[in-house]
């Protein structure tokens, strides 16, 4: 289960009140902490969730404009296509709380089909990325009240308090950021996720199980987007950690891992160098890796197996004619 923070947040008084934002985001010295940790490893990793800077938050939204990248235009076409069903299956005057927000097309073509939803509560560790998002949905459903939380949503953190009334809570975790968690991480947030629900359910967008071929092409995609965004992890960390990485000595490697059913993603360096962070020295060897990302592709069977697992009860799943995606609705105990 993810460790818990010490803090507390205010309960939210009014229902009428207007847009809110909760800093709750990781600080400098954690960052600094885990980038240090994750290079001084044998086997040296970073975590994904580093990535999104603002710089790398605006990468990822143009990663979702490219043709190769297949499960942002799949995953939103399945929202489109299905809108009264899932509308159903969350319910009116539910509250939205969407783990991971990014861009708010997908949460628009939601507030479109359902029945007066009562609240939306976005929850992301990109803070002005998420103010600027929730501004402009806010500035948009004047009659919603918006509650962005800036928070990392892979720990227990503490959701705003509604006023009573405020309905079932219902979770959001669309384009299948699932994946990027390994299965003892899906299992252990989501099952957080079960307990913070209260009983109500959560909607998942899933990417499923396919040709390598189209897998390898979303990700490495010819502009070199994807590349681009993970090599501008070794950019934030100069900007913010004092770093001295020089990015013509390292080089994006993306490609799947069929027993592993995932794609993995890694910065290699180019050649032997030694390198600053936060003025330590980290040597790297020609060709040696850093593990920064995976993203797991489940079966429909798999994944209803692993919510399961988690507590909740799978219940509706939606699935596009070339089964390149799943959306999956999941009943909170
Ligand atoms: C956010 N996440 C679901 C993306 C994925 O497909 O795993 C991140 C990504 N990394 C490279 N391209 C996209």
């Amino acid at each position: 289960m993810p460790g818990g923070f010490d803090y507390r947040l205010p309960a939210v008084r009014s229902l009428r009140s207007p847009t809110a934002f909760r800093d709750l985001a990781p600080s400098t010295a954690s960052f600094r902490d885990a980038v240090l940790a994750g290079l001084r490893r044998t086997s040296k990793q970073l975590s994904c969730k580093f990535l999104y800077d603002e710089r790398g938050s605006q990468l990822f939204e143009a990663i979702c404009d490219l043709d190769e990248y297949y499960p942002f235009r799949a995953e939103t076409d399945l929202l489109r296509r299905h809108a009264a069903g899932i509308a159903a299956a969350l319910g009116p005057g539910c509250q939205l709380i969407e783990f991971g927000a990014g861009a708010t097309v997908k949460i628009r073509l939601l507030l479109a089909a359902l029945e007066r939803p009562s609240a939306y509560v976005p929850v992301d560790i990109s803070g002005d990325h998420l103010r600027q998002a929730a501004a402009a949905l806010a500035a948009d459903y004047p009659g919603l009240p918006v509650i962005a939380v800036c928070a990392d949503y892979t720990r227990r953190f503490p959701l705003p308090d509604l006023a009573p009334g405020a309905g079932r809570r219902v979770g959001l975790f669309l384009g299948s950021t699932i994946g990027n968690f390994s299965a003892p991480e899906a299992i252990a947030f989501l099952a957080t996720a079960a307990e913070q629900l209260q009983g109500g359910g959560m909607l998942v967008g899933v990417d499923l199980k396919k040709d390598p071929a189209v897998l390898d092409a979303a990700y490495n995609d010819a502009k070199g987007v994807t590349a681009a965004f993970i090599l501008n992890l070794l950019t934030r960390i100069n900007r913010e950690l004092d770093g001295s990485f020089d990015l013509a000595n390292f080089a994006y490697v993306g490609a799947y891992n069929a027993d592993a059913g995932r794609v993995e993603m890694f910065i290699e360096s180019r050649r032997d160098q030694v390198v600053r962070v936060a003025g330590q020295p980290i040597r790297f060897r020609s060709g040696e890796r850093v593990h920064v990302e995976n993203s797991h592709k489940y079966s429909v069977a798999e994944f209803r197996a692993l919510a399961a697992h988690a507590g909740f009860r799978p219940e509706n799943v939606w699935t596009d004619a070339m089964n390149l995606f799943s959306l999956h609705y999941l009943a909170a105990p």
